[in-house]
């Protein structure tokens, strides 16, 4: 289409995107499940399901939703869906186990709702496994109005990326925040002195132009910007960025083709500065998957006081994503941690709407790791992982005989049964 070709129209739409222009957008097609519709009477099994349609109202890096589910007699596995990783972004799965870390937080902060203690086992077949966890529940005390309010908060969490307003955080509930990360061994460091402010946004500022730089993660942010008329029920739309839904087709495709890193670069430093909000660094005492569950449920219960409490956040990871800005990072703040989740925490001026959720019911996976969302076509999975063009080894996930299994292989060796292939992608190395 001619307009869609037209130079000047794609970077007026970059503009848009960057500087976050609040611009109508169209509903969520998710249904959101009511607390009234606990089914307090009956099994255990669906009285978890219920609670797991709120752990996916949880955040996740472009919203991958990297989450399987299965359940349990006495709760549920939490499993990484490594075949929603996002390689160039993410080479280790950082940000995916942090994501389904955050799938769990929100899933205990539902569960205390409805007076549920919750028990959980991380990696109980060992930290390489896609079990992550392993949750159990018995009945606790009835919750208390925070807990409520926690929960309360669930379905009302956004990341939102336009400006925030002058209103400052109060530091009761900075303490809260910093307490409650500390409950899960995460430090929160808020970052309010202007110089380290001044480093931060020229590190944000330098992630953005070198990402952009990349073509591979033009492409990968590119496929994970869909349209809600698409149908698509994952992904980040346009409207989470501040653009019409509609446009979401054009800024894909100007992200694909165009490399932004300066104008975004610029946009990323202006949210920093022009509108002060509180700058926000969790980190670990190590960089393991531990490590990273933990962050992701501290994250987790973070966003929820943030939201019960009328405040909101949005994130500014490209200082965390790219390896050598780390280390700068973790200097600039002084922090003794590993700088896991950069986050901007303020008072939103417009609400962005929600973003799309996958169905509980092609999340869910049976007791051999099979089910409907243990299973997608492969031609599915290989679109998505194999879009950098060149011929980069891959990693193959399967399950023969029921157990998880990864296949080092080259390109075009390709030769497991479709069937048993549960994740694929490509690397830049092996280790
Ligand atoms: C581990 C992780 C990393 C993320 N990184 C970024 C980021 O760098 N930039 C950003 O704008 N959003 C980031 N997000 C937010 C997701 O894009 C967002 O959660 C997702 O699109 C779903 O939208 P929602 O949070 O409004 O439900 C991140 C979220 C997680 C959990």
């Amino acid at each position: 289409m001619e307009v869609i070709g037209d130079p000047s129209v794609l970077a007026a739409v970059a503009v848009l995107a960057t500087k976050g222009v609040h611009m109508c957008a169209s509903e969520s097609r998710f249904r959101v499940s009511s607390e009234t519709e606990f089914p307090e009477t009956a099994p255990l099994r669906d009285e978890v399901q219920f609670l797991l349609r709120f752990a996916v109202l949880a955040p996740s890096g472009d919203n991958t939703q990297p989450w399987l589910f299965r359940l349990t007699d006495t709760g549920f596995h939490l499993i990484a869906d490594r075949r929603r990783v996002l390689p160039v972004v993410d080479p280790h799965d950082r940000e995916l186990v942090i994501s389904c870390g955050a799938a769990l937080g929100t899933f205990e902060t539902a569960a205390r709702r409805f007076g549920f203690d919750v028990s959980v086992n991380t990696f109980p077949e060992g930290r390489d496994s896609d079990l992550l966890a392993a949750i159990e529940l018995v009945s606790g005390t009835t919750a208390s109005t925070v807990e409520v309010a926690l929960f309360d908060a669930i379905v009302d969490r956004r990341t939102t990326r336009t400006a925030f307003a002058m209103t400052p955080l109060p530091d009761a509930l900075i303490k809260t925040c910093r307490d409650a990360a500390a409950g899960f061994g995460v430090t929160l460091d808020v970052i309010g002195e202007e110089d380290c402010r001044r480093d931060i946004a020229e590190l944000v500022g330098e992630g953005d132009r070198r990402q952009f730089d990349d073509p591979c993660f033009r492409r990968e942010l590119a496929l994970w910007i869909r349209s809600r008329r698409s149908g698509s029920d994952e992904g980040m739309s346009g409207a989470g960025f501040g653009t019409p839904d509609v446009l979401s087709a054009v800024e894909r495709l100007v992200i694909r083709t165009f490399d932004m890193g300066g104008g975004i670069a610029a946009a990323d430093a202006k949210m920093i500065f022009a509108h002060p909000p509180a700058l926000g660094l969790l980190s670990s005492p190590g960089d393991g998957p531990e490590d990273w569950i933990a962050a992701g449920r501290a994250l987790a219960r973070l966003l929820l006081l943030l939201t019960a409490r009328g405040f909101t956040a949005s994130s500014l990871n490209q200082p965390i994503e790219v390896a050598e800005l780390r280390s700068r990072l973790r200097k600039a703040v002084v922090t003794a941690g590993y700088p896991q989740i950069l986050l901007r925490m303020g008072r939103a001026t417009a609400v962005p709407e929600p973003s799309e959720r996958r169905e509980l019911e092609t999340i869910l996976c049976d007791d051999q790791g099979r089910g409907e969302g243990a299973h997608e076509p492969l031609s599915r999975v290989s679109c998505r992982s194999w879009r950098c063009g060149d011929p980069q080894p891959l990693r193959v996930w399967s399950r023969r005989d029921g157990k998880p299994r990864c296949h080092p292989i080259s390109w075009g060796q390709l030769q497991l049964p479709s069937d048993s292939v549960t994740g694929i992608r490509a690397v830049r190395s092996f280790q």
